[in-house]
């Protein structure tokens, strides 16, 4: 673990959590620096927020449940105020791959549900043109092969997420895909591409849904606001 990496991510997830109100529907994210500041969020309502949490994750749920974050039920809400989430990688134009931790399809989501959506990251994230990160496609397990060879007519060289000896199965119960397409300079049409694939449920591109980056710097936080 690289502490000062570490230091960072919890600087933008402390900078984050100031936005949240009372009252408020929140959607957690999912991955280390969304864990730190579903810690921060454990601490403020023990002091007194009233806010809802949708989690983007069963290990954002159990880690919300065990800080006593209440939790509600995402088919039981028409919207959600605002999402704090990590991502992979940010562009200038707050552009995003996310889907590292295996959490993407819940997060687009949450993230399509959400009034406002915040990424929080560390220094190492922003990029100038996404693609450097593998793109996490999901896929159920019954198209994955031939989702893999719909990517490689787009020029993407793909493999399925393992877990050990077995395949990585996500909170849905699908598969993952890793994509490589080399620099992802539009990422619009890519996404558009990628949402015509029959048995493709999801993928890592977040374009044009992020609202503003909060991004730890050393010491400090910069803001990238849309
Ligand atoms: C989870 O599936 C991801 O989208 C995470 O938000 C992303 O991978 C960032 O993770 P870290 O905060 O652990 O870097």
């Amino acid at each position: 673990m690289n502490t000062s990496i570490e230091f960072e991510k919890e600087l933008a997830a402390k900078e984050a959590v100031k936005l949240l109100s009372n009252g408020q529907i929140v959607g957690l994210g999912s991955g280390s620096t969304a864990g730190y500041a579903i810690r921060e969020i454990g601490k403020l309502v023990k002091n007194g927020l009233k806010i809802r949490a949708i989690p983007t994750s069963d290990h954002t749920r159990d880690l919300a449940a065990s800080l006593g974050i209440p939790l509600v039920d995402i088919n039981s809400v028409d919207a959600i105020d605002i999402t704090i989430d990590g991502a992979d990688e940010f562009d200038s134009s707050l552009n995003l791959i996310k889907g590292g931790g295996g959490a993407l399809l819940r997060e687009k989501i949450v993230a399509s549900m959400s009034t406002d959506l915040i990424i929080m990251a560390d220094s190492t994230k922003k990029v100038e043109v996404l693609g450097t990160f593998k793109l996490p496609i999901e896929v159920i397990p019954f198209a994955s092969n031939f989702v893999l060879k719909q990517i490689s007519q787009l020029n993407g060289t793909g493999t399925v997420r393992r877990a050990g000896t077995t395949e990585y199965v996500t909170d849905e119960g699908n598969y993952i895909i890793d994509v490589d397409f080399g620099p992802i300079n539009d990422p619009s049409s890519l996404a558009a591409e990628l949402n015509g694939i029959a048995g493709l449920v999801g993928h890592g591109l977040f374009v044009q849904m992020a609202k503003k980056v909060i991004m730890g710097v050393g010491s400090t936080t910069r803001t990238f606001d849309l």
